[in-house]
């Protein structure tokens, strides 16, 4: 068996995954060398370098496509700078020189994060992480970064307060208080609620968002229906049946947290949009399983269903019956700037028996 760089790996994966998606893949692997650093370059069989959130087994590099109600599916790439070595301060220092590299060449804005980044600067020893980056690859466009800070670096009881200031610096702490007073469960703040990303694009177009995530556990499924009707103009009825396929019924939900995002706008005292994850994984018996369960979904929302196979095929190392764990989450955007399903895939870079030097066919 060829043992592989952590690089080498992704880069099979993103290399394929940009075909389906038609996205220049020469950009996606300069990006994700930059984002890897040294860690690009250790062998699979050495291990993770660091044990990062990203994934269940620690590769620090997560995939999704998005199915767009306009236009093709879009490749994105959730992913952690690390440093060498590796630590929750170490990789946050690693990821604002990555910000710091990408900035001229993308014409990156950084004036929001400027306005927030000290709250976000000292992270626990054992937070989970401090900083995350999505990269968007929209096909034929620039890419696009989003940065997701963790409200809890210094503990969930103290994400509330970190959030209020957060978004009170940033004109958005009307919404803020709307979710915290209208969707949460009532006394679970901080507890089975938990605020688990705050979020901001890193530009500064008519789109550009700041998005606060809230991660409910041992929720059902009419918690999170409750936490969407905050916002106007979300078919409930809807997030409700997707809620359902993709996480097998009502719930409780108690293996991995149901999470809603919110987006936030400055002087709106509601949020404007509204996404739904759901960690399928936690709640299939294997792959093939969540594979059926997102092409229903899909297939609802009116988007080519065939087109999940050749994505899981891109990404899949084993046959889709050996467990769960591929499919990570899938979810629901609601509103603008694209509405749409996305399906998150596991790279799976270091999940035992996961590695063979060429992918097994998806039928
Ligand atoms: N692995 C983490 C989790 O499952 C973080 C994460 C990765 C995540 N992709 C996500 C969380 C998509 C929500 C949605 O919680």
């Amino acid at each position: 068996m060829d043992d592989l760089s952590l690089l080498e790996h992704l880069g099979e994966q993103s290399a394929r995954l940009c075909e389906v998606t038609r996205t220049d893949s020469a950009s996606v692997m300069r990006l994700l060398a930059d984002l890897l650093g040294p860690a690009g370059s250790t062998a699979l069989s050495e291990g993770p370098s660091w044990s990062s959130g990203i994934a269940d087994d620690h590769t620090p590099v997560e995939f999704s496509v998005a199915f767009n109600t306009y236009g093709g599916p879009s490749l994105r790439i959730l992913g952690e700078a690390l440093a060498s070595p590796a630590g929750t301060t170490a990789n946050l220092a690693a990821a604002y020189r990555f910000i710091g590299a990408q900035a001229d060449r993308f014409g990156l804005t950084t004036s929001r994060l400027a306005r927030v980044r000290d709250l976000f600067a000292s992270p626990d020893p054992n937070a989970v992480f401090a900083l995350w980056f999505s990269l968007v690859f929209p096909p034929g466009q620039q890419p696009e970064f989003k940065i997701y800070l963790n409200p809890e670096l210094r503990g969930a009881d103290r994400a509330p307060d970190l959030v209020a200031e957060a978004t009170r610096r940033l004109g958005v702490d009307a919404a803020y208080r709307a979710i915290v007073e209208r969707a949460c469960r009532s006394g679970e703040l901080g507890r089975g609620d938990r605020l688990s990303f705050f979020a901001l694009d890193l530009h500064d177009g008519p789109h550009a968002r700041i998005k606060l995530y809230l991660s409910q556990y041992d929720a059902e499924r009419s918690d999170v229906v409750h936490a969407a009707g905050l916002v106007d103009g979300i078919d409930t009825s809807e997030l409700a049946a997707f809620c359902a396929v993709a996480g097998g019924g009502p719930g409780p939900y108690s293996g991995r947290p149901l999470v809603s995002s919110y987006t936030l706008a400055p002087g709106v005292a509601k949020p404007i949009g509204y996404s739904l994850y759901v960690p399928v994984r936690s709640y299939v018996r294997d792959d093939d399983e969540a594979r059926d369960r997102v092409a229903i979904l899909l297939d609802h929302f009116g988007f080519d269903a065939t087109q999940l196979d050749a994505v899981i095929a891109a990404v899949a190392r084993r046959s889709l019956h050996e467990g769960p764990g591929l499919i990570a989450h899938a979810s629901l955007r609601l509103g603008p700037p694209r509405p749409g399903v996305t399906v998150y895939l596991s790279s799976e870079a270091y999940r035992a028996g996961a590695r063979s030097a060429r992918p097994v066919p998806v039928s």
